[in-house]
């Protein structure tokens, strides 16, 4: 996909080529000079006049009516040089992107010099450039036996840059490894749940673990029935489909320690059961195991770069469905934990089927806890749809966490568990828990819930309810599946150190 060559000459051969605009660009050398004096200077009249601008996210294309080699030359406005930031830099080169996929160019080239700025190093630069291009030329293809668009592809990047050429390579490949793991998330989220039951979401993980090395596991329901997992069995009850605990492990250090688990929510459609959702708010829940992708989309990024740490990814596999023998408001429910649970609500299933994951988790070793899971419409109401909702246990563990989601652009905000939170999850007069007390700051009852579990190992719960999806494409988004959390899990990964 990616070809790196030391310099550009006016005379090379191509379709175009992507050069980066700053408010300093008199300054600039390299290319720039070079194309503008193969162009008699038209290009410097051009952005004196405004008609090439470098305001950020502008994209102008010139062709070069033969004075270049290059056929079409494409301005990528970058803004005001000091404020250039790493993930400012993502939705430039996106939007560059996705404007060239639509005129039909395939053959790209990038000037990547003109894209550094004092923050942004050769490196950074490179990886923004290769992530965006995985991220803003995605599209899920669906269904249709006559699509709306022909395919149009971007078949290959040529970057030009003075730095090292290996350098350069290095970062492009892990670049493209975090946005390709991000595209696998979001199409197992677009999957309809006709196309995607548990017993998919197994297989697709078992293709990972063999093509990995990772070690796998996948629990049927009676294996299930003796482990006692009572909470996954009884989201279960209602289906026709197996529920499947998808177990992967992946060992990078000597020693099986410092685990690190990401536990993801896998309700492959969520109905609400007898608690029944809705109409408007049953359509969209083949979603419901955005968790579950994030960390499957984590995981293949973790086999791609084999960092050195320990992971345990498990993700608790069903949907939640209405029959004869569908759990009901009322039950009471044994978790694999021992615990208890009065079912009030059988819509707020997610935090079952995570809690015998996260005690399952435990087992397996986990020493430090993740779960990801589109959990609560409150999150929504709460955060919006840009910000992914945080709880923990643990304030250190909370901040590599934290420090993971803003260096993959994938903000999240925290938001509290009291001691009188934790009082309303263990009012039940019939059992240890409730699993809903009420619609009153229910995120929270969500979080409470699932930390009931989590016991005291260092843990964070994400609830993506509102980021999971999107209904408007931005520059590194398409509608629906947005993948988020897949690069902060295997960021997390990467980075992470254990605290003495
Ligand atoms: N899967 C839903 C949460 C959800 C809502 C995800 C909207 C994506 C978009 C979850 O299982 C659910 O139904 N939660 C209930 C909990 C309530 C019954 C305590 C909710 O949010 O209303
Ligand atoms: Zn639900
Ligand atoms: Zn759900």
């Amino acid at each position: 996909m990616f070809t790196v060559k030391n310099t550009w000459k006016p005379s090379l051969e191509q379709e175009c080529l992507l050069i980066g605009l700053t408010d300093q660009h008199s300054g600039q050398g390299g290319t720039l000079k070079e194309a503008d004096q193969a162009m008699e200077g038209q290009i410097s009249v051009l952005i004196k006049e405004g008609d090439i601008s470098w305001k950020k996210k502008s994209i102008t294309i010139i062709h070069t009516l033969g004075k270049l080699s290059t056929k079409k030359l494409v301005f990528v406005g970058l803004g005001k040089k000091k404020d250039v930031s790493f993930e400012g830099l993502k939705e430039c080169f996106g939007k560059a992107f996705k404007q060239l996929k639509g005129s039909r160019l395939s053959s790209v080239g990038v000037d990547l010099d003109s894209f550094l700025t004092d923050d942004i190093e050769v490196p950074d630069a490179a990886h923004a450039l290769s992530e965006a291009f995985a991220l803003a030329t995605y599209e899920f293809e669906g269904y249709k036996q006559k699509p709306n668009e022909p395919e149009r592809k971007i078949e290959g990047i040529t970057v030009f840059t003075n730095a090292d050429v290996e350098e350069v390579k290095a970062s492009l490949t892990v670049g493209y490894v975090y946005g390709k793991g991000t595209n696998s998330a979001r199409t197992l989220v677009n999957l309809p749940g006709n196309m995607l039951t548990a017993s998919d979401l197994a297989q697709y993980a078992l293709e990972l673990a063999e093509k990995y090395g990772f070690e796998a596991e996948v629990l049927e329901k009676e294996e299930m029935q003796n482990l006692g997992m009572g909470a996954l069995l009884a989201v279960n009850q209602g289906s026709e489909q197996p529920p499947k605990m998808i177990v992967l492990k992946y060992q990078g250090k000597d020693e099986w320690k410092d685990v690190i688990g990401l536990v993801g929510k896998g309700i492959t459609f969520d109905t609400g059961g007898y608690s029944i959702k809705p109409k408007d708010g049953i359509v969209g829940m083949k979603t419901d195991m955005a968790g579950a992708a994030a960390v499957l989309g984590a995981m293949e990024i973790i086999g791609e770069l084999k960092p050195e740490q320990n992971v345990v990814a498990v993700i608790p596999s069903t949907d939640n469905m209405i029959s004869g023998h569908a759990f009901k408001p009322d039950d009471v429910i044994t978790s694999m934990s021992g615990k208890t649970i009065e079912v009030l609500n059988t819509d707020a299933e997610g935090r079952l089927v995570l809690a015998d994951a996260i005690t399952y988790a435990k087992q397996h070793g986990a020493e430090y806890l993740v779960d990801v899971a589109t959990l609560t419409g409150g999150v929504i109401i709460a955060l919006g749809n840009e910000m992914t909702g945080a709880f923990t246990n643990n304030e250190s563990f909370f901040e590599q966490v934290l420090e993971a989601s803003v260096e993959a652009g994938e903000p999240m905000w925290r938001l509290p568990i009291t001691e009188k939170d934790k009082e309303r999850v263990r009012s039940s007069r019939m059992a240890d828990l409730n699993n809903s007390p009420g619609r009153e700051g229910h995120a929270i009852m969500g979080a409470a819930f699932i930390g009931e579990f989590a016991e005291d190992t260092p843990w964070v719960h994400l609830d993506i309810a509102g980021t999971a999806t999107t209904n408007k494409p931005s520059e590194l988004n398409a509608v629906g599946g947005t993948g988020v959390m897949t690069r902060t899990l295997a960021l997390l990964v990467e980075r992470f150190e254990v605290n003495e």
